[in-house]
């Protein structure tokens, strides 16, 4: 899988300090508030991990399935949603866990989806994101770390399910997709 690899973005340990990071503000934000940390799935298992451990007050965690992409490299457009969250949401407040905003589409949808069953709010931390790539309005409560318009791997994100469980996330080269 290394060798798939054109550069590491982020090591092992950088994410890791992101996710502690990301997790102390979290716990200061949502002081006192019944947070439910929604991991979408594939993708932010990972980081999900990573960040629950990072948060210090109690949470509820519960997952759901989108998809878009098929196995290529760019967004179809179309949104699954594959798995509604058992944890009630009414009157909750919710927190969308995901790896990686790209065109936007999956969390445009999945927002108002969740608003909708009556959340108290709805907000988004996502690890990564990727601005010059978004067709969809939305805007993320917390980012990790912005990035450029790269195909990026590991750390729970795959390019047609593989390399998920690279520990680094890296810039996938091209000849792999193109
Ligand atoms: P969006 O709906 O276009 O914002 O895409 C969001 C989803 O596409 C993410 O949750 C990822 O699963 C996937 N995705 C977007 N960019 C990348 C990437 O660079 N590597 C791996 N998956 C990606
Ligand atoms: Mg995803």
């Amino acid at each position: 899988m290394n060798n798939d690899i054109e550069k590491i973005l982020f090591t092992e340990s950088e994410l890791k300090s992101i996710a502690e990071s990301m997790g102390r503000q979290i716990s200061a934000d949502y002081c006192g508030k019944d947070l439910i940390l929604l991991c979408i799935m594939k993708g932010s298992l990972v980081f999900t991990a990573d960040l629950m451990r990072a948060i210090t007050i109690p949470i509820t965690l519960d997952f759901m399935q989108t998809s878009s992409y098929g196995s290529s490299s760019f967004s179809s457009g179309s949104i699954d949603i594959k798995y509604n969250p058992q944890e009630k949401i009414k009157n909750r407040h919710v927190l969308i866990v995901e790896d990686i905003i790209d065109s936007g589409n999956t969390l445009s949808r999945l927002k108002p989806f969740l608003e909708n069953l009556g959340a108290a709010d709805v907000k988004i931390c996502a690890l990564l994101d990727k601005p010059s790539r978004r067709i969809a309005e939305i805007k993320a409560d917390y980012i990790g770390r912005r990035i450029p318009d790269e195909f990026v791997v590991g750390y729970g994100l795959d390019y047609a399910e593989k390399y998920r469980n690279l520990p680094y996330i890296g810039i996938l080269k091209r000849e792999i997709y193109q």
